[in-house]
């Protein structure tokens, strides 16, 4: 075990009665776990939640280590094309378990392509990337599971070209295409183009599949040790699916961030103490938000629900969010992520001319960020904060594998609880549909008049 969630502080005998909570509000909910967990599991067996099974897939995992190791041989870059799910865990998982200078490094001292994630359309951005890479050395991976998103659609379009450029023909060598293994406009393009392709198993949606070949192949690229991230998840696929609340870390933390929601905590704040984990919390801020912030119930009730995830980085946001955490509206609950053994310490050397810095010298920056996030800790909870964290001995493969696996379960286990779906995500339709019709799509006619007609008729207040 190297993740340990640790909750003391989420309790009312440490931060209060009006926000903390108590024992039997947490047993209260022993019930409806139960039933959510009877349910999960239901479904599981009838082969609706694939996600649950992905640490097990031993020939999915040797295929994205064999393409990645190909890749890895043959370029020197590897341009991943993506959005949301399909992007965030990639690159969550890449700060986390490649060193962070990695990208920085000349092609001697590296054994590993560099990882570039293009996930917008910022016309700035993208030609700069595109101008930085050298088309002959990049391998490309065009990540999407309907094969329909726009944004990608777009990034792939002028990325063949610019490759076709540099190498003609040879263009389809360089791409391998990660999609739906049936659906999408993709996957008969893989087929027509004889360009190879990664099948994303059935039924696993963007923001549950960075342990398919969506972050595998990818990670595999760059050197992640895929058989140690699967096996922290499987350690954890063993703890997040026992029936009891009591040892399953992923249903207790669903419940202990519901009832915080009930007691008006809105705001779930995820505070990593580590560099290697920061974007750890950008993929957590699409999984939580996307799946649990829904208008309707399952009963079609229309509710509103959904806790709001907001990132924040220890010790870099002490010095600009924790002052509202500390004293703004009592609407939020941290959870800090904290590392025992970070594999390096920077001591802090003697300095004669030191002065009132004396005390540092001896210490360690290990030391200094540890007593941060204990203090932090603290003081939040004397003003009645409640906070958790969520302890990682080291940041491995392992412990992220583990993270993931336990995170996906919450959010499932929290779905239930906010009685939502926690698998579609129907609020980003409108916005998909309107922008197919200001891009002319053929179809959509309607829309563009939607949006022209709504434009046309505002009064437009600008300064
Ligand atoms: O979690 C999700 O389903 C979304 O965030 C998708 O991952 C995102 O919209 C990209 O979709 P696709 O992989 O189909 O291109």
């Amino acid at each position: 075990m190297t993740v340990r969630l640790d909750y003391t502080n989420m309790m009312a005998d440490v931060v209060g009665e009006e926000h903390g909570l108590r024992d039997v509000e947490i047993a209260g909910l022993a019930p409806t776990v139960a039933e959510i967990h009877a349910d999960l599991h239901a479904r599981r067996k009838q082969g609706m939640l694939p996600f649950f099974d992905l640490p097990f897939r031993e020939e999915m995992m040797a295929e994205c280590q064999q393409l990645g190791d190909e890749f890895a041989e043959r370029f020197d870059n590897l341009l991943v094309l993506g959005i949301g799910g399909s992007a965030l865990g990639t690159t969550a998982l890449f700060r986390a378990l490649v060193p962070l200078q990695h990208n920085l490094l000349t092609e001697k001292q590296r054994s590993r392509p560099r990882l570039f994630v293009a996930d917008n359309v910022d016309p700035a951005g993208f030609s700069e990337l595109l101008n930085f890479l050298d088309p002959n050395k990049t391998g490309v991976c065009v990540i999407s599971k309907s094969g329909t998103t726009v944004e990608t659609s777009c990034q792939f379009m002028v990325v063949q070209a610019w490759m076709r450029k540099a190498v003609g023909n040879d263009w389809r060598d360089h791409f391998v295409l990660v999609t739906d293994p049936a659906k999408g406009a993709l996957r008969p393009l893989a087929t027509r183009e004889s360009i190879r392709a990664l099948a994303i198993p059935d039924g696993v949606g963007g923001r549950f599949s960075v342990l398919t070949p969506v972050g595998l192949m990818p990670l595999a690229t760059v050197g992640v040790p895929l058989q140690r991230l699967m096996a922290g998840a499987r350690s954890m696929a063993e703890r997040a699916t026992r029936p009891e609340l009591e040892t399953n870390p992923a249903y207790l933390n669903a419940v202990l961030q519901f009832l915080a929601y009930q007691k008006g905590l809105h705001i779930s704040v995820m505070m990593p103490y580590s560099d290697r984990l920061r974007d750890v919390a950008d993929w957590y801020r699409q999984l939580w938000a996307e799946s649990l912030g829904k208008k309707f119930s399952i009963d079609g009730e229309t509710v509103h629900v959904g806790p709001t995830p907001v990132k924040a980085l220890g010790t870099t946001d002490q010095h600009s969010q924790v002052q509202l955490y500390m004293e703004g509206p009592h609407d939020k609950v941290v959870t800090f992520l904290t590392v025992d053994d970070f594999g390096e310490d920077v001591g802090i050397p003697p300095f004669p001319e030191a002065g009132d810095l004396d005390y540092l010298i001896g210490q360690s920056m290990a030391d200094l960020i540890k007593s941060e996030q204990r203090a932090t800790a603290l003081a939040l909870c004397k003003n009645g904060r409640p906070n958790c964290a969520l302890r990682l001995s080291t940041v491995s493969p392992e412990s992220l594998g583990e993270l993931i696996y336990l995170f996906e379960v919450q959010t499932l286990c929290a779905g239930g609880l906010f009685r939502v779906d926690p698998l579609d995500q129907p609020g980003v339709e409108e916005g998909k549909l309107l922008t197919y019709g200001l891009m002319k799509r053929p179809g959509f006619e309607e829309k563009r008049a939607e949006v022209e007609d709504w434009e046309g008729g505002v009064n437009l207040r600008q300064l």
